[in-house]
């Protein structure tokens, strides 16, 4: 399972084999004259469509963000969440498998980032939000994927907060700056903005809403309570809700094969 001999996890060698295909690499090194993508596409269903994305998101600059934040109390405390990332490097690694250029802001995540990824760690809500503002004028698409904390302490210990003499503790928090509504505020022209909403009931009502308030091209909303749904699975059910009022059922199916059926919809909106 670890070291020399472990086979590379089958993603990995399918994202590989289609970046070979795609660029056709080997060919041209070697000047092998083997068929062309085409041909093999053709005889192989599940390559063939997945080959029929390669590309189309080329000339787009996502900046995604990923994982859960940490809200330090003290230097040995935090507030967290139990987010992964595993959503939102799914995006990142389908959106950089179909040509575009990824940077990827990634808070704690229990999973690996993929490859060819641009990656930046920030760990708070408020080092989230200053990286994301940094990166913003190159991007072409925002992805708020990550379960950014609401509130976090107020005042955060310098040294580690003592439990003597205190039978109860009460912690002051504050509301944290919502980074993808700041996105949307200092939009530039042709920035589209997608938000993740995860909710527990009138999921689309409450997606819908937020869709306003915070002036979203797209909103991937899931139902946290559905099984197979939510935080730290590899699969998800969602509803893609769109600008233009269109509402997108995903059933349940792997974060990988949902994150493409996101980008298509990101994609129908660049084209519209
Ligand atoms: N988000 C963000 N910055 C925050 C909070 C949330 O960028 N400080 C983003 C998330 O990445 C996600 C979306 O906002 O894309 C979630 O919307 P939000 O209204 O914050 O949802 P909740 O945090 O679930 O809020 P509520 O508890 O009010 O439903």
């Amino acid at each position: 399972t670890v070291g020399t001999g472990k086979l590379e996890d089958v993603e990995n060698i399918v994202e590989q084999a289609l970046s070979l295909l795609k660029t056709g690499d080997g060919r041209q090194e070697t000047g092998d004259k083997r068929q062309e993508p085409e041909d093999i596409s053709g005889s192989l269903a599940p390559v063939s469509s997945l080959l029929s994305h390669v590309s189309d998101l080329a000339g787009e600059n996502f900046l995604i963000t990923v994982g859960g934040t940490r809200e330090a109390i003290d230097p040995v405390r935090f507030i967290s969440n139990h987010s992964s990332g595993k959503m939102g490097f799914a995006v990142a690694q389908a959106a950089a498998a179909r040509g575009a250029t990824v940077t990827v802001v990634a808070g704690v995540t229990t999973v690996p980032p993929p490859d060819g990824v641009h990656l930046i760690h920030a760990v708070s809500a408020d080092e989230m939000h200053a990286v994301v503002i940094n990166e913003l004028k190159a991007a072409t698409v925002f992805v708020g994927a990550a379960a950014v904390a609401d509130y976090a302490p107020a005042n955060p210990a310098d040294s580690k907060i003592k439990k003597d003499g205190r039978d109860l503790m009460t912690l002051e928090l504050r509301k944290t700056l919502d980074i993808l509504n700041d996105v949307s505020l200092h939009r530039h022209e042709g920035l589209l903005v997608v938000g993740f909403a995860a909710e527990t009931n009138d999921v689309v009502g409450y997606a819908r809403s937020k869709m306003e308030k915070k002036g979203l091209d797209l909103v991937v909303a899931n139902d946290i309570t559905k099984a197979g749904a939510g935080f730290n699975t590899d699969t998800n059910i969602a509803t893609i809700l769109t600008r233009s009022g269109d509402e997108i059922e995903l059933p349940l199916m792997s974060k990988r094969e949902m994150a493409d059926r996101i980008l298509d919809e990101v994609l129908r909106l660049r084209q519209s």
